[in-house]
């Protein structure tokens, strides 16, 4: 992590084409940011004088796009308890150099965040840092167990966003009808992590052709989707907010856009690597590409892109999940789910946009507005006034995904020694710059 960088000073960036789509924004423009707060904005707004003072540090943005910073609903931070993955630092390291300036943190920790002490603890040590902000979602359930519930109000006056007790599946339909009844008291989304566990025993990847070809045992979609179904039920029947975590099946994105077609109060979010890989990935037996929920079929990753397009997804969230090398160096079957996302989404997803499969002005509201509309934080916008919390991408910018360039300290994602295109030059967040390849003078 840079050291912090000072509120006070000038930073101009000069004729930078400039996307939010929330400030009605798509131009070139100068901006201005000084003290921490977007001053001026807009063609010729870096005058003559502002750029001959000497405090000022100006920076070319021809070439540059430059988009509010983003927000992500779902990242495993594995602080307290699992530091060898990651911790609060690194997470955040890696969320800065991603173009992130919130990240909301999954509680599924060692202990597992459901009590007030362990939220402000991660507050604390996040403050401490001045990166990104971290934002902890509380656990359902005590201990994620599926049964107690946890003690909301307190867990929404210590900061907690949202609750989950994602890497489960709340699967009793009362515990999470009373879940949902509860947080609607305090405001507070429920995300669910979608699995019917009982149709997912011993499951290791999407059931399909490959499954059988490989041997491995199948997950169907229908675990997903009738947990989904129940879940929109329920919903309506308590009025809460719903969230599902991590959609990965073309069943359960038919189940939302109805519900929302019908006025209920559901909300989802789709994976980077769900977006972009299908269950073919996995028949080189990469551990890598296990993840939960498995990588499916083209069909689903078809309907996924359609669904964050029209809207029907409301945002993307990395779902980060970072898992040491021993953790993964095993077999298939031993191998922990997840892989690391928060420093590939530019390159990721940008690929999807000059494909046509994504509009960049959706993509970007579902990177920044629709992640902070869900979890009731205001949004990285681009304008005068605003706080700055922005990124500035290299469209063109080639580079290999390889161990050292991560700051994350797992390392545990299939595009490792891939090429990509597309990086993140610069972020800002609370007014902070928080990455700074442009200053490093590096060469990705
Ligand atoms: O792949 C996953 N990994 N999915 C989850 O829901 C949990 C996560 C983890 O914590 O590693």
């Amino acid at each position: 992590m840079l050291g912090p960088q000072r509120k006070d000073g000038l930073l101009v960036i000069a004729s930078v084409r400039a996307v939010d789509p929330g400030a009605n924004l798509d131009a070139i423009v100068d901006v201005v940011i000084e003290g921490g707060t977007i001053t001026r904005i807009g063609a010729g707004a870096a005058t003559k004088e502002i750029l001959a003072s000497e405090r000022a540090r100006v920076l070319s943005g021809e070439g540059l796009l430059l988009l509010p910073a983003f927000v992500d609903l779902h990242a495993h931070l594995r602080e307290p308890g699992q530091e060898y993955k990651e911790d609060i630092a690194s997470g955040l390291a890696a969320a800065a150099a991603g173009g992130f300036a919130h990240v909301c943190a999954m509680p599924n920790t060692r202990p597992v965040n459901d009590t007030r002490s362990i939220t402000e603890a991660m507050i604390t040590k996040a403050r401490s840092i001045e990166g990104p902000a971290l934002h902890p979602i509380g656990a359902i359930t005590l201990g994620q167990k599926g049964s107690e519930l946890v003690e909301m109000a307190d867990l929404k006056d210590a900061g907690a966003v949202a609750v989950s007790d994602d890497g489960r599946c709340v699967t009793s339909s009362a515990v999470m009808r009373r879940a949902l009844e509860y947080a609607a008291n305090f405001d507070l989304p429920v995300i669910q992590h979608a699995e019917d566990h009982a149709l997912t025993e011993g499951a290791l990847m999407h059931e399909g052709a490959v499954s059988t070809r490989l041997g491995l045992r199948g997950w169907p979609r229908v675990a997903e989707d009738i947990i989904v179904a129940r879940d929109v039920l329920l919903a309506e029947v308590t009025g809460a907010k719903y969230h599902v975590a991590h959609v990965s099946s073309r069943g359960a994105v038919r189940i939302i856009r109805e519900a929302k077609a019908r006025g209920i109060r559901v909300t989802a979010e789709v994976t980077p690597h769900h977006l972009t890989l299908t269950d073919a990935s996995v028949i080189g037996y990469d551990t890598a590409c296990r993840v939960n929920p498995p990588l499916r079929e083209p069909e689903d990753v078809a309907a996924l892109c359609e669904a964050l397009a029209d809207g029907t997804i409301d945002a993307v969230a990395t779902d980060h999940a970072p898992h040491a090398s021993l953790e993964k160096d095993c077999e298939f079957a031993e191998a922990a789910p997840g892989m690391i996302g928060l420093e590939l989404v530019v390159p990721l997803l940008l690929a999807r946009v000059r494909e046509g499969v994504l509009p960049l002005a959706r993509l970007i509201d579902a990177l920044t507005a629709a992640p902070a509309r869900i979890v009731g934080l205001t949004a990285p916008s681009l304008r005068e006034g605003a706080l700055a919390e922005l990124c500035l991408v290299n469209l063109e910018k080639h580079w290999t995904v390889e161990p050292a360039r991560l700051r994350s300290k797992s390392k545990n994602t299939p595009f490792l020694g891939k090429p990509v295109t597309g990086s993140v030059e610069l972020t800002m967040a609370a007014g902070r710059v928080v990455h700074d390849v442009l200053a490093q003078g590096e060469t990705r």
